[in-house]
């Protein structure tokens, strides 16, 4: 497998084009940004850390029978996904009342949820990714009626998978968000990554943050927290 040359830079990781046709090179940067990139920090071994959380996660779902992107890991940095066009909806499962929600409803952060809740917003850095409805999305043509239920459904999954396996690490999963692309044949997979940047996780017993929220509230060491995320699910690399 050969990497050629580089199709798209986003704000946490670079995607290359290979010379196997189905497939693309995921490239995880060492960038943190936050608040639509007005926060920006280079940190450590961050790339490295999402690599490898990205890819033990991917391998649950996997195993647990959803279908995603991701066909292995290549190096420290680097893992090898299908190819697929991103729908332009990032899609945010809430166990926990937590971040915009708090702010949005005025209920306390930390305030469990009695079902999980989905939410749909549209991918538009210039609109600042605003939440919509899925009126807004037939609007937008950003996905099909069916796609839309698909979605929701693959998210619901997706979440009692990973809110189970992070239960048996002790780490409550409050939220994350999902992105899902299309394949050429129209089936639609998991896609770009799950990691302490896309989730929030909390310590079962003493809900210490071990996820973004470190690095958005200045409230701990990003890298110290990513990697107690690794060692719990199993992960391997010396703290950084
Ligand atoms: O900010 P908010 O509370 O809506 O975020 C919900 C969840 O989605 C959090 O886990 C957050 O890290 C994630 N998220 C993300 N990328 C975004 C917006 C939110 O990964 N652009």
């Amino acid at each position: 497998m050969k990497k050629l040359e580089l199709l798209y830079e986003g704000k946490a990781k670079r995607i290359y084009r290979t010379n196997e046709e189905n497939a693309v090179l995921v490239e995880y940067k060492d960038d943190a940004t936050a608040f639509n990139g007005e926060k920006k920090a280079q940190i450590t071994g961050k790339g490295h850390l999402n690599n490898e959380i990205t890819s033990l996660l991917f391998s649950k779902l996997h195993a647990s029978g959803i279908r995603t992107h991701y066909i292995g890991k290549l190096s420290e940095t680097e893992q090898l996904v299908k190819r697929v066009v991103i729908i332009p909806l990032e899609v945010v499962v809430r166990n926990v009342i937590a971040g915009s929600l708090s702010k949005r409803l005025g209920i306390e952060e930390g305030t469990q949820l009695e079902k999980p809740i989905v939410e749909f917003y549209y991918k538009d850095d210039a609109l600042g990714d605003p939440l919509i409805n899925e009126d807004h999305i037939e609007i937008l043509q950003a996905a099909t009626k069916e796609q839309v239920q698909e979605l929701k459904e693959n998210a619901l999954r997706v979440n009692e998978v990973l809110k189970e396996h992070f239960l048996g690490v002790e780490i409550r999963l409050v939220d994350f968000k999902l992105e899902f692309g299309l394949t050429e044949e129209g089936e639609i997979l998991l896609a770009d990554e799950i990691s302490p940047d896309t989730c929030r996780l909390w310590d079962i017993t003493t809900n210490e943050k071990f996820d973004k929220d470190v690095f958005r509230r200045d409230i701990g060491d990003l890298a110290k927290s990513y990697t107690e995320i690794l060692h719990r699910l199993g992960g391997q690399i010396a703290c950084t």
